[in-house]
C-alpha cells in the first residue's frame, strides 16, 4: 500500500498521543524508529497490517477503534489538507461518496504499484445507497470507518452499516 497510508496514521499518533507512542509503534511493527513515510512510496501490505497491529497493541485499543480513529483523521482531517480540491468540489458527503471510485483511479493514476480501492454504486431507494467495494485487501470494516470520517466532515448524519465482506449501506438524511 502507498506511504501516504502510514504517513497520515503516524501523524494521528503524533498529534494525539506523542512521539513516543509512534516510536514504539514503529518498533513493534519491525521499522527503524527514524522511518519516514512518503506518500508514494511503496509499503508491503504485510507491514501495513503490522502497523495496524502494533497500533492496538501499544494504544491499547482494538482494530475496530483503530480503524474508527483513521477513518475520521484521514476522511476529516488529513485528506481535506492534502487534497482539498475533492472536497471543495463537492458540496455534501452524497456528492463526496459518488465520486470515491474516480479519486481513487486518478490520484494513484501516475503512482507506479498503486493497487486501488475501486467501488460501485447502487441506490436502493432516493436515500440508501449500497456500496460494493473492490479490493483484494478486505478492509471493509476500514471502509465504513473512512465514510463515517466523511460524515463528520460535512456535519451529517449518516448511517453506515457493513451489509457483508464486499458491501456497505449507508442512508443520508436527505
Ligand atoms: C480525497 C480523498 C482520498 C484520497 C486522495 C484517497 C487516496 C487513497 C490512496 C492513495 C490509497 C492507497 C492505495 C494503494 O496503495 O494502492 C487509498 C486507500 C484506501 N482508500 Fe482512499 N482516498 C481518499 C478518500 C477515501 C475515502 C473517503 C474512502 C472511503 C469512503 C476511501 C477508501 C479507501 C480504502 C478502503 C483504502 C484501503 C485500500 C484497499 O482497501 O484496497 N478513501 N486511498
Amino acid at each position: 500500500m502507498k506511504g501516504v497510508i502510514a504517513r497520515c496514521l503516524g501523524q494521528l499518533v503524533i498529534e494525539n498521543f506523542g512521539q513516543e507512542k509512534w516510536d514504539a509503534i514503529l518498533d513493534g511493527a519491525g521499522f527503524d524508529k527514524s522511518a519516514k513515510f512518503l506518500p508514494i512510496s511503496d509499503i508491503d501490505d504485510k507491514k501495513i497490517f503490522e502497523l495496524i497491529g502494533s497500533t492496538c497493541k501499544v494504544l491499547k485499543i482494538s482494530q475496530q477503534q483503530a480503524f474508527d480513529a483513521f477513518g475520521e483523521y484521514w476522511s476529516a482531517v488529513y485528506a481535506p489538507k492534502n487534497y482539498g480540491a475533492y472536497y471543495a468540489s463537492a458540496k455534501n458527503a452524497k456528492d463526496f461518496i459518488l465520486k470515491m471510485d474516480s479519486v481513487h483511479v486518478a490520484t494513484t493514476k501516475n503512482m507506479p504499484n498503486a493497487h486501488p480501492p475501486r467501488f460501485n454504486f447502487k441506490w436502493d431507494n432516493d436515500k440508501t445507497l449500497v456500496v460494493t467495494y473492490l479490493s483484494q485487501r478486505g478492509l471493509i470494516d476500514l471502509l465504513v470507518s473512512l465514510t463515517k470520517g466523511v460524515g463528520k466532515y460535512y456535519k451529517e448524519e449518516l448511517s453506515v452499516s457493513r451489509l457483508d465482506a464486499t458491501r456497505m449501506k449507508i442512508v443520508f438524511s436527505y
